[in-house]
């Protein structure tokens, strides 16, 4: 690149004016982040990647990419473009996008060449043939390999063989071996256990693909079994292994033999192997870790058994990338001055090199002359001016290192010294008993030569100064005299140029009060103290580190302050959470030193929440929980609290267990107490010395077994209803399988108790109707309840009046009663002798006082149509009787049901009897009430149909009715 002096000068002026380091003048670009390899999965999910790559310089520099040496054009590329110098490509493509990149940065100073890094895509596809593949048919005793054949990849394998099914994997001992290089399983001898399926397992370890091979069944033959034999060395290391500095060398070596035969390895050169060197899977493997030169050699692997044994061979040479021993460094010389620039670097194979100039190939000729890795250019001009890289390179790797020479016209040269020198230094402040270096490098040519004055005097070397030639003074152990003005002079043969600083002398600077080790629960403030004292002439700053992270005090205002002034560091912490625990490290800097002090703060808290609640085992009033712990956040668990939650309690509530105290070691207790046929939910809550953590994620929902219902309804009352009719209510009652109510009732002065039974889950209203009931009189009432368990106790009595005369209660279920004087309804009653299956709905229960009266329900009524009357021939009504209700006394049971109402395109419901077969029943009436006998020793299966001309009508559910005993039954059934 050709720059006119002119610009030089100028741009080399402006530079100075910003700053005053040696490298200012040099601005072209250099590697802040160089690109590096990428291996990615061929489906990577975000689909995109980032070729890293950024310099420095000034003006900042621009970048461009190349491609196996191909310029990309990123001009409208739409899956590629530039982020700063990185380079991102989307909707990656194997095809277009694998290959080595190279990124080159520029600015006005010229051009440098980066590494290259190489892009690659991992892939493994399945395998072929999902067909068995063909049995190997061996002997007993003998050697066998089976192959794996792993399809097409790119990217590392491991492989794994599974025996029979998954998860049942091979297991790699003397006489079994899968080699990680091909993937075959070895049998140094087959036994008979090894009959069976043999799967290999194929794992990509960077898209971490797994893929397996059909299984290949092993058979042991059945013609004999194999004699013993000498060691056949099956997995033989290459000949030949080139090995990388630095990397990890695996050999493989593995024999097939009966006996097993035993693997052994040495160096042919008889140099034992250094205690870095093992060996695995039964010294199967020779892993070297960390090859280096000396490891290079022949090695070898024996295997032996009783019949003889054989050996492997191979040589192991080391290569070695390129790496630098000497690299090149900016360089500014005048114009008619000669360059001289060497680099080194080390490799196997020695490397080569080559030279670049603003990344083009420099060629020797005239002024330039290129000698292996030196560069000289005589009697230099402008044009030379540039950025440069020596290029060391070998089949391995190659390496640049860059610099950039910049070349100075005569008048340059002045000014750079004069600019220099008068910015360079002002004040320089420095801690007593310190070393201080004050440096005076101007940027001349030729050189200057530059003394010191120290006010007026000219320094002279002491045992604590040192003058060196470069013009750099030292001054070691310091004192307060040493403070003064401070000149550096240079001067060359266009000029002298000088500049004058001051050095202060400062008082060591002295932790007054520092942090100390805290414990705190979580929530509370603090500060934590970080003071000094400091000579006033010091600027002070301080600072924060948690955890090693330097505090941003603007982000995380919430917790983080500083307090106190400007010699106080002091940090609060508000709200301190358990993430604040750790080490805090309060920083000092001052314009001479820089002193830390630290502390460890612990954060305690309540305990975390518990996890795993489970119900190991459940009765019908005890839970026995057992849960996992969780953090006890500084502070031991100390306890635990268990909670239940019901449908019918409101939120969580603490419940009673055994033992009574469940300590923090405990994760096991039995909760007590419980209701019977409740569904629970469990949560547990651990204790510290801090107080009551979270509480766990709630146990699945578990049911309590039932029992006897222990109590009994409460807020036994009622009244009200229609003429003719007693209404009971209460309290309903949690439930059990089979579970009812119990009403008993009996005029007030009368002994005898009326008994009805209930069994519709959620009703808890009763009705009694009977037309004998005189109105408003009041009534002895009573409820239990049962279940298949048994039956609970009775409520206390209590009066309940019946209904008043007159009263119309609307809700009452009649319609369909009314209903029946405008329609001929006529249905058939089957009844069946059958058993009674589990689901059946009948009651049975012991009761001292037997029923003179029995009762039905009559919660709600079915759905009604219209009455309609038809006389022609149409299908017989499809819908059930519905409000079928039933009473019993002794052995007659008594039905009640509501009509069955024809529809327009139904036949009109008339009546017949008729015999389906030998144990069926039937009875044919034309009321919606029935009576039947039944005898004592029998199960019955009863069902109510509607019959019209157009035949029978669909039958209600079936009634169950079990063999009556000695036990007093009531049956009451509910519409459906
Ligand atoms: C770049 O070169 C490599 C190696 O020769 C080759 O496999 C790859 O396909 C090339 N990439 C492109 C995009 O041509
Ligand atoms: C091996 O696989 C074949 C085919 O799936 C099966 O019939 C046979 O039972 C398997 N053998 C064993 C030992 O699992
Ligand atoms: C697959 O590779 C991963 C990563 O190397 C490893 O953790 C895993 O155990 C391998 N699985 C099998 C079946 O070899």
């Amino acid at each position: 690149m050709m720059l006119p002096w002119k610009q030089i000068v100028l741009l080399s002026i402006t530079g100075y004016l910003a700053a005053c380091t040696e490298d200012v003048i040099f601005q072209g670009p250099r590697w802040r982040t160089e690109p590096s390899d990428l291996i990615l999965p061929i489906n990577s999910p975000d689909h995109q990647a980032t070729i890293m790559c950024e310099a420095e310089g000034s003006p900042p520099p621009q970048y461009r990419w190349s491609l196996n040496g191909t310029l990309i054009d990123l001009g409208n590329d739409y899956r590629r473009h530039m982020s700063g110098g990185s380079l991102i490509i989307s909707n990656l493509d194997k095809d277009q996008d694998t290959g080595a990149y190279q990124c080159t940065a520029f600015n006005t100073w010229g051009s440098i060449l980066s590494r290259r890094a190489s892009l690659q895509f991992a892939y493994l596809e399945n395998f072929k043939t999902q067909t068995v593949r063909s049995a190997v048919n061996v002997r007993e005793g003998q050697g066998v390999v089976l192959l794996c054949g792993p399809p097409p990849h790119s990217g590392e394998l491991t492989f794994a063989w599974i025996f029979n099914e998954y998860p049942y994997f091979v297991q790699q001992d003397s006489r079994r071996f899968i080699s990680q290089e091909t993937g075959s399983l070895y049998f140094a001898k087959v036994e008979p256990t090894d009959v069976g399926n043999y799967t290999c397992v194929v794992n990509n370890t960077v898209t971490k693909e797994k893929i397996l091979s059909s299984p290949t069944p092993l058979v042991l033959r059945s013609d004999g079994v194999m004699g013993e034999y000498e060691p056949k060395i099956e997995v033989h290391f290459p000949d030949s292994v080139p090995a990388a500095k630095e990397s990890v060398v695996k050999l493989e070596c593995f024999a097939l033999g009966n006996p097993v035969p035993e693997i052994s390895w040495r160096r042919t050169s008889g140099v034992p192997f250094p205690s870095k060197v093992k060996t695995k899977n039964s010294n199967a493997i020779l892993e070297i870790p960390n090859f280096q030169q000396e490891d290079a050699g022949t090695y070898e692997c024996m295997a032996e058994n009783r019949r003889g044994k054989n050996a492997a061979r191979g040589r192991i040479s080391f290569h070695a990338k390129p790496h630098w021993l000497q690299t090149i460094t900016d360089t500014a010389l005048s114009i008619e001055e000669n360059l001289f620039w060497e680099c080194k670097a080390n490799g196997k194979p020695k490397p080569s090199y080559s030279w670049l100039k603003n990344g083009e190939q420099v060629m020797a000729e005239g002024r330039v002359q290129i000698e292996n890795g030196a560069l000289s250019i005589a009697a230099l001009n402008l044009s030379d001016s540039g950025m440069y890289q020596c290029v060391a390179e070998n089949k391995h790797g190659i390496i640049y290192s860059s610099a950039q020479l910049m070349v100075l016209g005569k008048i340059a040269s002045l000014l750079f010294l004069l600019s220099c020198l008068s910015v360079c230094v002002a004040l320089l402040k420095a801690r007593s008993g310190s070393e201080v270096t004050l440096e005076c490098k101007p940027q001349a040519s030729p050189p200057a030569i530059s003394l010191w004055k120290k006010g007026n005097e000219i320094l002279q070397r002491t045992e604590r100064i040192t003058l060196f030639p470069n013009g750099t003074l030292k001054i070691a152990n310091v004192t307060k005299r040493d403070a003064a003005s401070y000149t550096c002079i240079a001067k060359n043969q266009f000029g002298t140029a000088s500049t004058t600083g001051k050095l202060l002398i400062t008082d060591p600077t002295r932790i007054t009060m520092r942090p100390t080790n805290m414990e705190i629960i979580v929530g509370e403030s603090i500060v934590i103290p970080c003071q000094i004292a400091c000579d006033p002439a010091l600027d002070v700053s301080f600072s924060w580190a948690f955890n090693g992270q330097l505090i941003d005090f603007q982000r995380d205002s919430d917790h983080f302050e500083r307090v106190g002034g400007s010699i106080s560091g002091d940090l609060m912490i508000r709200n301190i959470q358990l993430s604040h625990g750790g080490k805090y490290v309060c920083v000092i800097d001052t314009d001479v030193e820089s002193l830390s002090t630290s502390a460890i703060l612990v954060v305690k808290g309540p305990p975390g929440p518990p996890d795993k609640v489970s119900v190991e085992e459940i009765t019908d009033s005890t839970a026995q929980l057992s849960w996992t712990p969780g953090r006890d956040n500084g502070s031991p668990i100390t306890g635990y609290i268990i909670q239940a939650r019901t449908p019918f309690t409101v939120g969580w509530q603490a419940v009673d267990t055994v033992p009574e105290v469940v300590n923090g070691n405990m994760l096991t207790a039995t909760v007590v107490g419980l209701n019977a046929w409740v569904e629970y939910e469990f949560r547990v809550v651990a204790r510290n010395t801090v107080g009551l953590g979270e509480p766990s994620p709630s146990s699945a929902k578990t049911r309590t077994e039932d029992a006897i219902p222990d109590t009994a309804p409460t807020d036994v009352g009622g009244g009200g209803g229609t003429k003719s009719e007693l209404v009971i209510t209460w309290e309903e009652l949690q439930n059990g399988e089979g579970f009812g109510y119990i009403i008993a009732f009996r005029p007030v002065g009368t002994v005898t108790w009326t008994r009805a039974v209930i069994s519709t889950p959620g009703v808890a209203r009763y009705v009694f109707r009977n037309d004998t009931i005189p109105p408003f009189s009041p009534f002895d009432v009573k409820v239990g309840a049962y279940n298949n368990r048994g039956q609970g106790p009775f409520s206390s009595i209590a009066t309940v009046y019946s209904a008043e005369e007159g009263t119309v209660q609307t809700s009452q279920p009649s319609g369909g009663k009314r209903c029946l004087n405008k329609i001929s309804a006529v249905l058939i009653l089957f009844f069946l002798f059958l058993f009674v299956s589990s689901f059946c709905q009948v009651v049975y229960w012991e009761d001292d006082t037997k029923p003179d009266t029995v009762a039905f329900n009559t919660a709600g009524p079915g759905p009604q149509s219209a009455p309609i009357n038809n006389t022609t021939k149409k299908p017989p009504p499809d819908r059930a009787p519905l409000n079928i209700q039933w009473t019993m006394i002794g052995s007659t049971l008594t039905l009640h049901w509501d009509p069955v109402v024809a529809m327009e395109t139904e036949s009109k419901v008339t009546g017949y009897l008729r015999h389906h077969y030998n144990d069926i029943n039937t009875i044919l009436t034309n009321k919606t009430t029935a009576e039947l006998t039944l005898s004592a020793s029998d199960n019955y299966l009863i069902q109510i149909k509607a019959v019209s001309e157009g035949g029978e009508g669909v039958g209600s559910e079936p009634i169950h009715i079990h063999k009556l005993s000695e036990f007093n039954v009531v049956f009451v059934l509910f519409p459906f």
